[in-house]
């Protein structure tokens, strides 16, 4: 049998243990919001991505449909209004409406195709630091069904496989 003295003494020491921990919690927001903001990476365009990759690159630019999307557009332009082109943006090109995304083939040529980012995301922070943790490195579906919509799925009669359509 433990005397009083020593099970008095471990509650205290879980009692302090437990307030420690509620401290912790309770300040490390803090510390992470003295932090300055995380730089928002923005986009680049695939040819940024060339001169360090230049394998996903190639095969990318040879075999990827998305790599001339814009050429899709193109081809049914004829018939189509200023607002019907612009829903055509958000898929086939890169980053439309987003930060430092297309805006226009004459402001943004570099990113009037469907690129790299659009399964990786924004690239300008990894372009500049070369670390895989400023990238997407493992692209999930839920990325690639912004586009493979199950509309568009229909309309094709296909299923985007996660390994399918990059490199
Ligand atoms: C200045 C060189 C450089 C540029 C430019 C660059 N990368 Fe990288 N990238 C790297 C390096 C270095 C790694 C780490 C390779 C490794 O660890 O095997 C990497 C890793 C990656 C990975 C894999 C991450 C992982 O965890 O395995 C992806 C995906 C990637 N880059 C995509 C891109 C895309 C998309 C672009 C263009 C927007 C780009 N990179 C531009 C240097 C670069
Ligand atoms: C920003 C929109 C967008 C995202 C995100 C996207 N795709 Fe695509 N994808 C397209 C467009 C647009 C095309 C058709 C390009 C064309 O023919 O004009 C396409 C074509 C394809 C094709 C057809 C075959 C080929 O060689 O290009 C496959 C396969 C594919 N995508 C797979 C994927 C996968 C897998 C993902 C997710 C990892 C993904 N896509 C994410 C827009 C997107
Ligand atoms: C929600 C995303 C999305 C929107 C919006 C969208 N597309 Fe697509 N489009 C796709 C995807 C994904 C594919 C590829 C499907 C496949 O290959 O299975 C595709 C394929 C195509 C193709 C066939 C390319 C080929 O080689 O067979 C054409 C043409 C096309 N789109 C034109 C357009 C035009 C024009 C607009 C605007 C009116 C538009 N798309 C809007 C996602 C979209
Ligand atoms: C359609 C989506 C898609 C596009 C577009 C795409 N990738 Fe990828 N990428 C992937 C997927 C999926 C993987 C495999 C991730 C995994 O292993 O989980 C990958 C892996 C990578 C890797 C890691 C090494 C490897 O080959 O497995 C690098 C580097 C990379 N991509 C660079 C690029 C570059 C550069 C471009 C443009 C030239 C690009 N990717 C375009 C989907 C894409």
């Amino acid at each position: 049998m433990k005397s009083p003295s020593a099970v008095n003494l471990h509650k205290t020491i879980l009692v302090l243990l437990i307030i420690s921990l509620f401290f912790m919690v309770s300040v490390l927001p803090c510390h992470a919001a003295k932090d300055p903001a995380p730089a928002l990476s923005v986009y680049v365009g695939s040819l940024s991505c060339k001169p360090c990759h230049e394998k996903e690159y190639a095969s990318f630019t040879a075999y990827a449909k998305k790599s001339n999307s814009y050429r899709s557009i193109e081809r049914l332009q004829k018939g189509l209004n200023d607002q019907d082109l612009k829903k055509c943006y958000s898929c086939h090109t890169t980053g439309y409406g987003k930060p430092g995304g297309f805006i226009s083939v004459e402001k943004t040529p570099l990113l009037k195709n469907a690129g790299c980012e659009v399964c990786h995301g924004p690239g300008s922070i990894h372009v500049e630091n070369a670390k895989p943790a400023s990238i997407i490195a493992h692209p999930v579906i839920q990325i690639c069904a912004q586009c493979h919509t199950s509309e568009m799925i229909q309309a094709f009669k296909f299923r985007p496989l996660i390994h399918g359509g990059g490199h």
